[in-house]
C-alpha cells in the first residue's frame, strides 16, 4: 500500500477515536443519568431528588463551590463523587450544576 494512504488511514483511525472521546469530559446531564440518578432521581439514603426544588433551596443557597467540595469530597452518606472515583472534578462540576439548575439554581454550567 502506498505510504501517503497508510498515513491518511491513521490519521481517521485516531480522530474517530478522538470523537468517539473517552478523553472528552461528559455532560453534566449524562453525568447525571449514569451516575447520580441511582440515589438522586429516587431519594435513596435521604439524596435530595432530582428537580425537588424544597430539597434543594438550602443546598443551592450554600453556593456553588461548597456544593462542588461536598459532592467530590462526599458527606455523610454521599460517597465522594457519587462512589465512582475514575469521575474527573469537572465532570462532578457539571454534574452538580446539572443537578442544582434543575432545581431552580443558577449555577454555572461548565460546558
Ligand atoms: C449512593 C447514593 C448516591 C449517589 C450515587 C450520589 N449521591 Fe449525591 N447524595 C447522596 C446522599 C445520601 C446525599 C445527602 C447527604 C447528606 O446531606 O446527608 C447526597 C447529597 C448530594 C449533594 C448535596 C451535598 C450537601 O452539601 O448536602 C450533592 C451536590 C450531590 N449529592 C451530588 C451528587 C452527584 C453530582 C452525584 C453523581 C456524580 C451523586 N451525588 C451521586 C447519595 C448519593
Amino acid at each position: 500500500m502506498h505510504t501517503r494512504t497508510l498515513f491518511t488511514l491513521a490519521l481517521i483511525g485516531s480522530t474517530a477515536a478522538w470523537a468517539q472521546g473517552p478523553v472528552a469530559p461528559k455532560s453534566g446531564a449524562e453525568v447525571y443519568e449514569h451516575y447520580c440518578a441511582a440515589c438522586h432521581a429516587t431519594g435513596e439514603l435521604g439524596a435530595p431528588r432530582f428537580g425537588d426544588r424544597k430539597a434543594w433551596r438550602p443546598l443551592i443557597a450554600e453556593g456553588q463551590r461548597m456544593l462542588e467540595r461536598t459532592a467530590i469530597r462526599g458527606i455523610r452518606k454521599m460517597p465522594p463523587k457519587g462512589g465512582h472515583p475514575h469521575l474527573s472534578d469537572l465532570e462532578v462540576k457539571r454534574a452538580v450544576a446539572y443537578m442544582a439548575n434543575a432545581a431552580g439554581g443558577r449555577f454555572k454550567t461548565y460546558e
